[in-house]
């Protein structure tokens, strides 16, 4: 067996799994995100240890005998975990959905044009990266800045808690913002001209490397076995990508996330950017390359309607009411830049839009409206994708892919085939499977990805031709907003 753990925002969960990668055991452990002031967001990286402790040691009570071979690593990405020069957290971690680097993100690309940027990196500055976060701190906290000599995304913190090394991998390591992207170093050049080090970073490891041994501190608190091998693992969306199978070598396959956000995940054997850099490009944990599309409020938009405006209805009874309302809304439109819009517009301040609302509308209406507003954004990041990667089918994953009259509008909206995976494409299971293989019991991810792989089941979807009207309607409104922010 091998082991997983993705460090999230809400909470961190650890997995067990077989040779074939089937999960055989889990556990997991909450904690609390702080919003200290409006757009900010930080953890305390103490809280993820605790959470790893309690998970690790509920997970090895449930491993029935079997040793595990190795540790893997996984979570969000982005984050700033800042140390001192002996390794304590000198602040709380700015996460990946803190808005708080507008300025820093325009100092930036004042000292590197935004072209150059993502020729170097695959990315324009982005407000969640973690480059400038470090920026913001010398701005903004120079005391604290000065104290840092060690930058460390989240789980390469835990890596570091569990075995005292700091090292880090390819697909976190490409969402720092200075890493470059064809060489996956750190990029000394671009580090330079911000005046910045290199030796902030840690070193970059392939994703199944061992990066050290489980502690005798750790291993007597959790009870696994002194010196298990941790491996350097991914970050959570290459994690869950590895969980589903999908390989930069084989491409056309990727996957589409419903979850508080939308994601759309497409592998890539070359680094290709998109010269405007509207969707991200990271390199996946296998060698190669993915480009990343999100919308920040996809099934966040159902949730805070019903929260605020359906009086906590079930989600269930939800999106029952909105399957009795024919595709397009009946004339009702939603754009869901509830919390600003990443793909393809990078823009934190964009806001949303409900448009053609009448007395004939009901609720079902509504519901229906924001379920099509978040494949219709997810449709505009994926425009911007087809010209760089082939695409012919995409696994659905995250809680939303539970919701049928969801995929049904969804699979018309982008119109490419949608299918449904026999096994869970999570971030955790993933490094597990990043453990099979720096564990020994694969010698590549290759092999381990033709044994672990999940089947795939094909869904129905709606007729496109019912969504073309509602298409053009929602890229109207999209553009009212974007025009009313830019006066
Ligand atoms: C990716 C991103 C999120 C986090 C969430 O760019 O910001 O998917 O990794 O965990």
């Amino acid at each position: 067996v091998a082991l997983g753990l993705d460090v999230g925002t809400s909470g961190l969960k650890a997995v067990a799994v077989d040779a074939r990668g089937v999960t055989l055991a889990e556990a997991g452990a909450a904690y609390p995100l702080y919003t200290p002031r409006p757009g900010w967001t930080e953890q305390n990286p103490a809280d993820w240890l605790s959470a790893a402790a309690s998970a690790l040691r509920e997970l090895s009570g449930c491993l029935e005998g079997h040793t595990p071979v190795a540790l893997g690593l996984s979570g969000q990405m982005h984050g700033l975990v800042a140390l001192d020069a002996h390794g304590e957290v000198i602040r709380p971690a700015p996460l990946w959905n803190d808005q708080r680097t507008a300025a820093a993100v325009a100092e930036l690309e004042e000292r590197v044009p935004r072209a150059e940027l993502i020729t170097r990196t695959g990315n324009p500055g982005v407000t969640g990266f973690q480059l400038p976060k470090l920026l913001w701190l010398r701005s903004e906290e120079p005391e604290n800045f000065a104290r840092t000599r060690h930058a460390l995304l989240p789980k390469d913190y835990l890596g570091y808690a569990l075995t005292g090394q700091m090292a880090t991998e390819p697909s976190d390591a490409s969402g720092v913002g200075a890493l470059h992207l064809s060489r996956l170093e750190w990029d000394r050049d671009l580090l330079e001209a911000l005046g910045l080090g290199c030796d902030l970073f840690p070193e970059v490891l392939p994703s199944s490397a061992i990066i050290g041994g489980l502690s005798a501190r750790w291993a007597q608190a959790t009870g696994l076995p002194r010196g298990l091998p941790v491996v350097a693992g991914a970050g959570d969306n290459a994690g869950a990508a590895v969980a589903l199978g999908l390989s930069s070598r084989a491409a056309g396959v990727g996957s589409l996330s419903l979850g508080t956000s939308g994601v759309i995940f497409v592998p890539l054997d070359r680094p290709t950017p998109d010269p405007q850099g509207r969707v991200h490009l990271f390199a996946h944990a296998d060698g190669g390359y993915h480009l990343l599309g999100v919308t920040l409020a996809a099934a966040g938009s159902l949730e805070w309607f019903r929260r605020s405006l359906a009086a906590h209805t079930s989600f269930e009874t939800l999106i029952l009411e909105a399957a009795r309302v024919p595709p397009g809304a009946e004339g009702l439109s939603f754009v869901p830049y509830l919390a600003g819009e990443r793909s393809p517009h990078l823009d934190p301040d964009l806001r949303g839009v409900l448009s053609g609302l009448s007395l004939a509308h009901g609720r079902g209406h509504i519901v229906r409206a924001i379920l099509e507003g978040a494949a219709f954004a997810l449709r505009d990041a994926l425009e911007v994708m087809r010209p760089l990667a082939a695409l012919h089918e995409l696994l659905a994953v995250g809680g939303g892919a539970r919701a049928e009259p969801w995929l049904r509008a969804t699979g018309a909206i982008l119109q490419v085939p949608l299918s449904r995976p026999t096994l869970e494409g999570s971030p955790a299971r993933g490094a597990a499977i990043l453990a099979l293989v720096g564990g020994g019991v694969y010698p590549d991810l290759a092999a381990a990805l033709a044994v672990t792989r999940p089947e795939r089941v094909p869904l129905e979807a709606d007729d496109p031709a019912a969504y073309l009207e509602a298409r053009g309607r929602y890229l109207e409104a999209s553009r009212w907003e974007r025009e009313r922010r830019r006066a």
